[in-house]
């Protein structure tokens, strides 16, 4: 598996949001519109590469501010969870916001996540609230591991 960045408006772009479609939308009965796509233009985009070239998992870190990017959309194929996959783009994540100068990773973990993430160190801040239809958390991970 190979961790690399992607482009906005490529192939690979478009083959990575088919898998959030799979992963984190179609489940809900929900999509993402042009609108929320669009958005993400000058977002930083992460995808794993399986050994023949396919996508399976993917994430992306958004700027909130100089100091706070924000973790979204953290999704692995279902046919390749639990093999380290998603620990795997956390982490290169985590290595780009301190080369970006990033002093906190801030996300809002869905509940069913939050162990996975406390096994990376991000830490739980405050209480439970709801997105997408689903309970989730806010929780955070200061870069100066
Ligand atoms: C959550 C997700 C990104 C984790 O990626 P992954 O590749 O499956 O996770 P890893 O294999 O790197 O797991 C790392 C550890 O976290 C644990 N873990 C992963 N997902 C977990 C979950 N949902 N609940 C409890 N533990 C979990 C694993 O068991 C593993 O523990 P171990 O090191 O003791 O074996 C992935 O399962 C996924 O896409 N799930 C569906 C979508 C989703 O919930 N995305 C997150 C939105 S906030």
């Amino acid at each position: 598996m190979t961790i690399c960045q992607i482009e906005f408006a490529t192939p690979e772009y478009d083959e990575a949001v088919n898998l959030r479609m799979e992963v984190l939308r179609r489940p809900l009965g929900l999509i993402y519109t042009p609108e929320q796509l669009a958005a993400e233009w000058d977002n930083l985009h992460l995808a794993a590469f399986d050994n023949s070239g396919r996508i399976v998992g993917y994430l992306n870190l958004t700027p909130e501010n100089d100091t706070i990017v924000k973790m979204r959309q953290v999704a692995v194929a279902p046919s390749e969870q639990g093999k380290g996959v998603g620990t795997a783009l956390v982490e290169d994540a985590e290595i780009r916001a301190v080369q970006l100068n990033f002093k906190e990773i801030t996300l809002h973990a869905r509940k069913t996540a939050v162990p996975f993430y406390l096994k990376l160190c991000y830490e739980l801040l405050g209480n439970e609230f709801e997105e997408v239809n689903l309970p989730h958390f806010k929780m955070r991970k200061s870069t100066n591991f």
